[in-house]
């Protein structure tokens, strides 16, 4: 195996530099008018601390190692985007609670240990299908996340500012700082299901055996605590790892670095960067950043993708089959994954790749209600979860994680759930401005759900 420790380049990527990306097609990204403004951005971004450091990045690398071997298990969640004016306590504080409370019944009931992984510090930059948008006549640059622009339709909230990769970044410090200082403090008492919100369990059909889940796991907590004469905080200090889709190179670009006493480069914007579906092509600019840094890195994989081109970005981002590097991330969506992955399952395992197969039973599942909003059904995200599971064992590979969008607030973004939250609902709390969200109690239920597919 790769000595990950050692100063010694073991397996440095051929003919890659930070910039090399700039060679080929880059997708989605901005036309920033001012290139002054532009140089100035970058420069002051690249001598900017970065926001994770190299040894937190190989210990993320050596857990989805474990991962893909079938020892942990993979919950990857949080916002659709952040955006700037969301960076802000209890925001920040619920979301990590949610997480962490589905990551315990996770543990529970896999009897497995968790990689707790947050769609969040930096998770500011969206994929849009047009460049423009276009109302009442007026055509202006479409809102691509806040990293970018800003979402209100004026010329000047519209107009790519390269400053706002400054702000993402400390917004993203920010957030990171306030993860950090939570999971040092008391935060992981909330192993406790004393502490959890449960009022959902009683309306739902499974009430009885998931109260007898519950109980159980507040047995758990207090026998260790029992046992060891210590609190559950000081016996399992909680880790959480950093996600986001790395969409806007030059931000990228900007926060890759060399650090003393490793060989190669590092991404340090955060832990694990994901190349999204729609910049996914082996031979674009996305494929050719990642390609070159030593983070665990993870491919959104969508339904028209066919086992050729997905062997070739296997070999593309992992010519070594390093373990811990790759992660595959499919999102087909309820109706197609019958159909759509086993090829893909079949290919990897004929070929001998190792990967971390996750899935996202999300973004296959968009759709919009009579009332015009975007939403999601549970039954469909449970539905494909549930599928993805099946194919998986058919398969004889592994299903190793899942990659949701939630949060722990009490939005109607999503439709039904214990609660059967219907279209009149979302009108009540819809606040997502792009992906519909599970809201707290559809993501513990979700997690219930899981462990009785899956559980022990
Ligand atoms: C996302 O994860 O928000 C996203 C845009 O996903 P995908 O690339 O799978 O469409
Ligand atoms: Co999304």
């Amino acid at each position: 195996m790769a000595n990950e420790q050692g100063p010694q380049p073991v397996h440095l990527p051929e003919a890659w530099a930070p910039e090399s990306w700039l060679n080929r097609e880059a997708l989605q990204q901005p036309q920033y008018p001012d290139a002054g403004a532009l140089a100035a951005a970058e420069a002051e971004l690249a001598r900017l601390p970065p926001l994770v450091t190299s040894w937190e990045v190989l210990a993320l690398r050596r857990q989805l190692a474990e991962a893909q071997e079938g020892k942990r298990f993979l919950l990857q969640g949080g916002d659709c985007a952040e955006s700037f004016k969301d960076c802000e306590s209890g925001l920040i504080s619920n979301r990590l609670k949610v997480l962490l409370q589905m990551s315990v019944v996770l543990v529970h009931g896999l009897r497995l240990p968790v990689v707790r992984v947050g769609r969040f510090a930096g998770q500011y930059a969206k994929p849009r299908s047009a460049d423009l948008e276009t109302r009442d006549g007026v055509s202006l640059p479409s809102y691509r996340g806040d990293l970018i622009n800003a979402p209100e339709f004026t010329p000047e909230s519209r107009t790519p500012d390269p400053r706002r990769m400054i702000e993402g970044h400390s917004r993203s410090a920010m957030t990171m700082n306030f993860v950090r200082s939570l999971i040092d403090g008391g935060f992981a008492d909330l192993h406790h299901p004393e502490y959890w919100d449960l009022a959902w369990v009683a309306h739902s059909p499974l009430a009885q055996e998931y109260q007898r889940r519950v109980d159980a796991i507040g047995d758990a907590v207090r026998f260790m605590e029992t046992l060891s004469g210590e609190s559950i905080h000081n016996l399992n200090r909680v880790e959480f790892f950093t996600s986001h889709e790395a969409l806007l190179l030059r931000y990228e670009q900007g926060l890759t670095r060399q650090v003393p006493r490793q060989w190669g480069w590092f991404n340090l914007s955060t832990h694990f960067p994901w190349i999204g579906m729609r910049t996914a092509d082996v031979q674009g600019a996305h494929v050719e950043y990642l390609r070159g840094v030593r983070n665990p890195i993870a491919v959104k994989v969508g339904p028209s993708v066919t086992p050729e081109q997905l062997i070739r970005l296997v070999d593309a981002l992992n010519p070594h089959d390093e373990p811990g590097r790759l992660t595959l991330i499919h999102r087909m969506g309820r109706a197609k994954i019958e159909t759509a992955l086993p090829p893909l399952l079949e290919c990897v395992k004929r070929e001998g790749r190792r990967v971390l197969w996750v899935a996202d039973p999300m973004h296959g599942n968009t759709e919009s209600t009579s009332n015009g909003y975007k939403t999601r059904r549970f039954e469909n995200i449970l539905g494909e979860l549930d599928a993805a599971f099946d194919v998986h064992a058919a398969a004889g590979t592994r299903l190793g994680g899942v990659h949701l969008e939630l949060t722990g607030e009490d939005v109607t973004e999503c439709l039904g759930g214990a609660r059967e939250l219907t279209e009149r609902d979302l009108e009540r709390a819809y606040l997502s401005s792009v992906d519909p969200r599970l809201n707290y109690e559809q993501s513990m239920e979700l997690a219930m759900l899981i462990v009785k597919k899956r559980g022990a």
